[in-house]
């Protein structure tokens, strides 16, 4: 099967499942009638999640057949290989699960298209907060179709940074150390409980830096849409090397091009190794 490269109709399927999911989201929230379970013994995973992840793989399969898909909760593996020559939709059906069944507003659903070992388009629609963030490589980066930017802060004291916690808590003391660090030298932290959202809020100016250990579904498409409004985007420790780097999560780092050196630096220097 011949594969066509047509970015802008990838985006313009992306927003409009993207809207679809938000409105999966709006219902169950509105009906409460999502069920509740846990992965891995406490990661949490609602009836809304696998209903939207279903409904995104649909759109997908018969859309774009031939296409693969890298999703949280149906195909968490990628093959590396099938995949160098052939579109990968990377998706995240609800980030910010927890803000999801909690009532809170940061939740949105992530898709990102990567080929050939680039990010091509990326999609974060936050239905409660009615944000739809998109972009594609080399156009720029839209809130709700206007074109956004990083905030240009270049002094890392005034730096308001957004970082997250993974479920697992075997790295707590390690994470506290890059906690310990940014408070002790920035403006402040925030942890609004959605991945692909502060990367938005970077790429809009409203966060001025994000650092976390996260997944390809969580960052694919936020890291192109801060990308695209002009940060920086890196990493500040190792990363395995099971996943291609345009879609690698492992100790991510995205800010201004002028905080990204002194914010790469100091979650380096406060890195705390553990002792086996
Ligand atoms: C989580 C959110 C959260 C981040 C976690 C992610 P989920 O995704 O993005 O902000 O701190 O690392 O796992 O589980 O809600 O899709
Ligand atoms: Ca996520
Ligand atoms: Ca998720």
């Amino acid at each position: 099967m011949s594969i066509k490269f047509e970015p802008d109709r990838w985006l313009e399927s992306a927003k409009e499942w993207a809207l679809h999911a938000g409105g999966m989201m709006q219902q169950g929230r509105a009906n409460a009638e999502f069920k509740r379970d846990y992965k891995a013994g406490h990661e949490l995973v609602t009836s809304v999640d696998l209903a939207v992840d279903d409904y995104l793989c649909t759109q997908i399969v018969s859309t774009f057949p031939g296409h693969l898909i890298l999703s949280e909760e149906s195909s968490p593996d990628l093959n590396v290989a099938m995949a160098s020559d052939v579109p990968v939709w990377v998706i995240d059906p609800i980030d910010g699960t927890v803000n999801f069944a909690q009532g809170l507003p940061h939740v949105a659903v992530s898709i990102a298209v990567f080929y050939r070992g680039e990010r091509w388009v990326g999609v974060v629609y936050g239905p409660f907060l009615n944000e739809m963030y998109s972009a594609v490589k080399g156009k720029g980066a839209w809130l709700n179709d206007r074109p956004i930017s990083v905030s240009g802060r270049n002094v890392l004291r005034n730096a308001v940074v957004a970082t997250g916690f993974p479920y697992q808590r075997d790295t707590l003391y390690e994470l506290m150390g890059y906690v310990t660090a940014v408070l002790a030298n920035c403006q402040d932290i925030r942890r609004n409980g959605s991945a692909a959202l502060d990367l938005c809020a970077v790429a809009n100016g409203q966060m001025d830096a994000y650092y976390e250990n996260v997944k390809p579904w969580d960052m694919a498409a936020g890291a192109l849409i801060a990308e695209e409004a002009g940060a920086t985007i890196g990493a500040f420790g190792a990363q395995r090397a099971e996943w291609p780097k345009a879609i690698n999560g492992d100790s991510l780092i995205v800010a201004t091009p002028e905080l990204y050196d002194a914010i790469n630096t100091l979650l380096q220097e406060s890195r705390i190794e553990l002792s086996v």
